[in-house]
C-alpha cells in the first residue's frame, strides 16, 4: 500500500524524534538506513502467530507494595471471571521488583518473599491451573530499571532461563537497563539461545525501547520489539507512541511484532473516548495487547473497552499484518488493515482539539473494485452501506473504527 509521502514523512519524523528522545546522536543515521532494510525471518519458535495479549502490573503499580502475590493471583481470577481470558488475554505477566536484588550463593535469582511468599514456581502452577500462562521480567543488563538494582541477566543468560523455565514460565520481557555499554543485538541474541536451549517454548519480548532499530534484526530473535520508550497514561504520550510505530509497519508479521508499549486502559489519565483511541489504533497495528490496569478495581466501561470482541479481532486476524496509515491531512489520520478474508479494519482518528469529519474512500483503504461495500462501526455495532465513499463525524481524540467488507466479489488486480 502507497503511503502519501506528506503523511510518510511525518511518521518517519515521529519515530526519529522518538529516537533522539532515547539515544544520542549517532544511532539516528542507523535508525534511517537499516529502515530500509527488508525484514528479516521471523524466530522459530511457533509462538506469538497472532500479536500476545495478556496483562502486566509495571503501568498501574510500577515496584509499589500492591505488587505482590494477592495481586497476580486476583488477576488470574478476573481473567476467567470477567471474559479476559474468553476474549483471548492469557499471559499473567509480572515486571520488575519481583526479585530480590541479589542472587543467592548458588548465583541464582531469588523471589522477593514479602511479595511472593509461595514463589514463582507454586504462581505458575496457580496461573496454569486456569489455562493461563505466567510471564516474567529481567534485564539485559548487570541491574534492571528499578531503583533497588535488582540482578540482571547479563552473563546469566542461561542460568536464568533454565531457572524461569524450571519454575514453568512461559514469557520473557527483557529490558535494556545497566547495559554496560555492550551492543544490544549479542545481549538479546544471547537471551534468545538460552531461552531456546530450555526446551521450553517461551514468549520472548525485546524491551530496548527502539534504540538501535530493532524491528530490522529483533524479528529473528524474539516475538516482539518495543518500538518507542514508555507509554504514560496521558493523551500526548499515548498519540506520539502510536505515530512513531504506525511508521514500522512493514516490519510486523506473524511470530513477530512491533510493540508501542502495553496498554494504559482504565488507569485514569485518558477519557474513555482517548482510551477507546488507544485500543483501536493498537488494534489496527497489530500490537501486543498487554493490559497495564488494576482489573480487580476496573470499570464495566474499561472492561468492555478491553473485551471489545471485533476490535480484538482486528488485533488477532491471522493475516498478521500491521495496518498502515493511508492519509493525514491536518491531523485526521486515516489508517487500513488487510484481514484474512479480503475486507479491511480501517481507523479514522481525530487528533484536532474539536469535533471533526474524516473522509476517505475504498481506493484509498485498498479494497476498490466492488458495486458495494458493508460497513460496520466496531465500537457502536451499527452497520451501513458505501459505494466508495467513507465519511464518518469524530469526536477530539476519537476513533471510528469500521471493518470495510466489499459486498459483491473483487474483481482480480483491482485491489
Ligand atoms: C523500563 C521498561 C518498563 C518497565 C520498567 C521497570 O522502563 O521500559 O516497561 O519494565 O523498566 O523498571
Amino acid at each position: 500500500m502507497r503511503l502519501p509521502s506528506g503523511a510518510l514523512t511525518r511518521r518517519l519524523t515521529s519515530v526519529l524524534t522518538g529516537l533522539a528522545l532515547l539515544v544520542s546522536g549517532g544511532a539516528l543515521t542507523t535508525g534511517l538506513e537499516l529502515a530500509t532494510a527488508a525484514p528479516a525471518m521471523a524466530v522459530d519458535n511457533g509462538l506469538a502467530r497472532t500479536p500476545q495479549m495478556g496483562f502486566n502490573n509495571w503501568n498501574a503499580t510500577g515496584c509499589g507494595p500492591q505488587f505482590n502475590e494477592a495481586m497476580v493471583k486476583g488477576i488470574a481470577d478476573l481473567f476467567v471471571s470477567k471474559g479476559l481470558k474468553n476474549a483471548g488475554y492469557q499471559y499473567v505477566n509480572l515486571d520488575d521488583c519481583w526479585s530480590l536484588p541479589d542472587r543467592d550463593a548458588s548465583g541464582n535469582l531469588v523471589p522477593d518473599p514479602v511479595r511472593f511468599p509461595g514463589g514463582i514456581r507454586a504462581l505458575a502452577d496457580y496461573v496454569h491451573a486456569k489455562g493461563l500462562k505466567l510471564g516474567i521480567y529481567s534485564s539485559a543488563g548487570t541491574a534492571t530499571c528499578a531503583m533497588t538494582g535488582n540482578s540482571g541477566s547479563l552473563g546469566h543468560e542461561q542460568q536464568d532461563a533454565n531457572l524461569w523455565a524450571s519454575w514453568g514460565v512461559d514469557y520473557l520481557k527483557y529490558d535494556n537497563c545497566n547495559n554496560q555499554g555492550i551492543d544490544t543485538q549479542p545481549r538479546y541474541k544471547a537471551m534468545g539461545e538460552a531461552l531456546k536451549a530450555t526446551g521450553r517454548p517461551i514468549l520472548y519480548s525485546i524491551c530496548e525501547w527502539g534504540t538501535s532499530a530493532p524491528w530490522t534484526w529483533a524479528p529473528d530473535i524474539g516475538n516482539s520489539w518495543r518500538t518507542t520508550g514508555d507509554i504514560r497514561d496521558t493523551w500526548q504520550s499515548m498519540i506520539g507512541i502510536a505515530h512513531a510505530n504506525q511508521a514500522l509497519a512493514d516490519y510486523a508479521k506473524p511470530g513477530a511484532w512491533n510493540d508501542p508499549d502495553m496498554l494504559e486502559v482504565g488507569n485514569g489519565g485518558m477519557t474513555d473516548t482517548e482510551y477507546r483511541t488507544h485500543m483501536s489504533l493498537w488494534a489496527e497495528m497489530a500490537a501486543p495487547l498487554i493490559t497495564g490496569s488494576d482489573l480487580r478495581t476496573a470499570t464495566q466501561s474499561t472492561l468492555d473497552i478491553l473485551t471489545n470482541p471485533d476490535v480484538i479481532a482486528v488485533d488477532q486476524d491471522p493475516l498478521g499484518k500491521q495496518g498502515s496509515v493511508v492519509s493525514d491531512t491536518g491531523n485526521l489520520v486515516v489508517m487500513s488493515k488487510p484481514l484474512a478474508d479480503g475486507s479491511r479494519a480501517v481507523t479514522l482518528t481525530n487528533e484536532r482539539s474539536t469535533t471533526a469529519t474524516i473522509s476517505t474512500t475504498v481506493q484509498a483503504i485498498g479494497v476498490a473494485g466492488a458495486k458495494s461495500y458493508k460497513l460496520k462501526d466496531l465500537w457502536s455495532k451499527k452497520t451501513s452501506t458505501s459505494t466508495g465513499t467513507i465519511k464518518v463525524t469524530v469526536p477530539s481524540h476519537g476513533t471510528v473504527m469500521l471493518k470495510v467488507t466489499p459486498r459483491t466479489p473483487v474483481p482480480t488486480g483491482l485491489s
